[in-house]
């Protein structure tokens, strides 16, 4: 593991999530169709997978289609998913779950996906389980959605009063830690419905990268930005917290 990700002040870097935006505009710079620009971005995440985990991040939630993206043109969707299907049969399958030890979970309502690509999606999700390097992909991922399924399942298990403990227990995520990080690419300062239970104290960084541009320099910048900020879950800087104590 890099030296980059330490853990001298206290704070491990365990599990970090990713808005992957900005493969329009990637491909719109270059002339090139929507389509091309998502070719791109699929291109860039195996790498990523690899750099994070050799920084031991054990986590990694990527955003690759949201329940609002279906609002986009029939062609692009389909585009989108037909290579989805290939990305998930040709590098997550024979290359990250057979090779590289990874254990890749689709969360999302996979329901409503083409019926080929949802097979595909629990055949890579039934061939690795139990590993310590996770890849979550978000796949007709709403964190609105997610919420309200959540709610709905544990109302249906005879549940008749939820606490937090119960719902994350629900959720498309449960048994992973929540993020510390989330990163968004693309430069928008929004979240876009992702993660939204469980970033309630993730640190945010937005960079300006647009997603098949992100690479080694870039998770460099952010595990940096992230070991600089001061997490206080709403309580004190520890030196803050003395101080208090010594006048009571
Ligand atoms: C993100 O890139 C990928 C998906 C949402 C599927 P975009 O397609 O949103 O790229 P921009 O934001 O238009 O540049
Ligand atoms: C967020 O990007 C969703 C994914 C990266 C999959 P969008 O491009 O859909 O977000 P908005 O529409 O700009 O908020
Ligand atoms: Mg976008």
């Amino acid at each position: 593991m890099s030296n980059l990700n330490n853990d001298s002040m206290g704070k491990r870097l365990d599990s970090v999530a990713i808005i992957m935006d900005g493969n329009g505009r990637w491909a719109k710079m270059r002339g090139l169709s929507r389509s091309e620009g998502h070719k791109a971005g699929a291109k860039a995440v195996a790498e990523v997978l690899k750099l994070f985990r050799e920084y031991g991040v054990h986590h990694l939630t990527l955003y690759a289609f949201s329940t609002e993206n279906w609002k986009r043109p029939k062609e692009e969707v389909d585009a989108l998913m037909e290579l989805i299907y290939m990305y998930v049969e040709n590098v997550v399958i024979k290359t990250l779950i057979k090779e590289k030890d990874l254990c890749v979970r689709f969360i999302g309502d996979k329901s409503v996906l083409p019926e080929k690509l949802r097979e595909k999606c629990i055949e890579a999700e039934e061939m690795a389980k139990d590993r310590p390097f996770v890849c979550n992909v978000g796949l007709n991922y709403g964190g609105r959605d997610e919420i309200v399924r959540a709610a709905n399942r544990a109302f249906s298990d005879g549940h008749r009063e939820l606490s937090e403990k119960i719902l994350s227990g629900y959720m498309y995520t449960a048994g992973s830690p929540d993020p510390d990080l989330v990163i968004r690419t693309g430069g928008d300062f929004r979240i876009s419905n992702f993660l939204l239970w469980q970033s309630a104290y993730s640190e945010f960084i937005i960079l300006d990268t647009l997603w098949p541009d992100f690479g080694r320099s870039d998770i460099d910048k952010c595990i940096k930005e992230y070991y600089s900020r001061n997490r206080r879950f709403g309580g004190l800087d520890p030196e803050d917290g003395e101080s208090e104590a010594n006048i009571t």
